[in-house]
């Protein structure tokens, strides 16, 4: 079998260069499904460990280090790459004593190319995009992704559209998508708004649509996973923390997690622990009702990222937390910035919405859930330079 466009709700298939976004039956979300039966055969933890320090492309990123596990039907120069990936995983014992627990790992996405883990799922969307021969991208975003396509649509040669709502970009995410010569829109309307608008423009004009809806992004941000199990000699974590806002990264996850055991790379599946700010928590309000029901808010935080009232990948979300077992916990904009500004004060630094994690799993210790002899691994998803303005606010005690 090659890889196909499937859909998770009902199982109908489509070709893999068939320009969709959802399932034309049932209007699920697709996947890229892959045959893990071959790649049982053909692929062990030494295929990827015999690539690490490679100065050759498109093995030099940390996507493609992973290429058959994410388009094994990709030619190498068919690939985009800037190369993305390869970010640090740090031991941080001061921030674990902080949290609680004894061992601590961050994994900072905000050392790829444009200052977030949207690189990653970029890589793998505009190489589609380019297979597929379009020439024009677009997406809706709070910043990070229309930073990313900007520049991987700058990198590749093809025109990027970006529809950003009109207050509370943070000013290094504006900055890069009009460096990067995107088109740049600002609409009067959230990130909803701007999603429901990016679909429509998708649907009738020839622009291709790279929200995190588009399951070519999701396979990208899989080597997350991949690289932090790999930076950990292959031994798996007890935990995974993330901030979710449109849910695509924590939806990654739950499929990376679950492919690797399939594959054989790993042998249990680490928890995977949902962050969400608690003035946008959709995902959070549906836990609480064992997801009998998922009702969209309105949503309003300082992360900026993660304001995000109805999240397009839901499902997957919640397919990788019935998965992994996991649980989705909320934290307040104060617990946010005090979590970000001890991140910060260690050197390392990030934004916002990265606050979340370490936040979160401060709040999940003392709620019993993470026990303090466990391992746990959290995600910092962005730049410390993309929000200045929080970051001097929050120091001036002006926020
Ligand atoms: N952290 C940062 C820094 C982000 O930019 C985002 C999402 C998230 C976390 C949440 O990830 O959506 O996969 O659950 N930013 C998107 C954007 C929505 O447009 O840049 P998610």
């Amino acid at each position: 079998m090659d890889s196909i466009l499937q859909c998770m709700r009902c199982r109908k298939t489509y070709p893999i260069d068939q320009v969709i976004y959802a399932c034309e039956s049932c209007g699920g979300l697709l996947d890229v499904t892959h045959d893990l039966d071959t790649l049982k055969r053909t692929v062990t933890r030494a295929t990827f460990d015999a690539r690490l320090g490679t100065l050759d492309a498109p093995y030099n990123s940390g996507v493609w280090r992973y290429k058959e596990l994410i388009a094994p039907y990709l030619r190498d120069d068919q690939i985009i790459s800037r190369p993305e990936g390869n970010t640090n995983l740090y031991h941080v014992p001061k921030l674990a004593q902080w949290a609680g627990i004894g061992k601590l790992y961050l994994k900072h996405e905000g050392e790829n190319p444009t200052g977030s883990f949207k690189d990653r799922g970029m890589t793998g969307g505009v190489t589609q995009a380019r297979l597929l021969g379009m020439t024009r991208v677009a997406c809706a975003s709070t910043g990070n992704t229309s930073a990313s396509l900007a520049a991987y649509a700058a990198w590749s040669g093809m025109q990027g559209i970006v529809l950003m709502q009109n207050k509370q970009i943070a000013s290094g995410k504006l900055s890069q998508s009009i460096a990067y010569g995107a088109t740049c829109i600002r609409v009067d309307g959230d990130f909803d708004k701007n999603l429901e608008l990016v679909k429509e423009l998708s649907a009738t004009a020839d622009i291709y649509m790279l929200n995190s809806i588009n399951p070519f992004r999701l396979e990208g941000q899989k080597s997350i996973m991949f690289e932090a199990i790999q930076q950990l000699r292959w031994n798996v974590p007890d935990w995974i923390v993330v901030p979710g806002g449109n849910l695509g990264n924590s939806s990654s996850f739950g499929k990376a997690l679950w492919e690797m055991r399939e594959i054989g790379l790993i042998d249990r599946l680490p928890r995977l622990a949902i962050i969400q700010a608690e003035g946008a928590n959709p995902l959070y309000r549906a836990y609480l009702t064992e997801f009998e029901e998922y009702h969209p808010v309105h949503a309003e935080t300082i992360a900026t990222a993660i304001k995000i009232g109805n999240p397009v990948n839901y499902p997957k979300a919640v397919r990788a937390l019935e998965w992994t077992s996991g649980v989705v916990e909320q934290v307040t904009d104060q617990q946010t910035m005090e979590a970000k500004a001890l991140i910060d004060a260690q050197g390392i630094g990030c934004e916002p919405a990265s606050g979340c994690t370490l936040a979160g799993i401060k709040k999940l210790v003392e709620g019993g859930i993470i026990a303090p002899n466990e391992t746990v691994v959290g995600l910092l998803t962005g730049h410390v330079l993309k929000d200045p303005d929080v970051t001097i606010a929050y120091h001036e005690d002006t926020l």
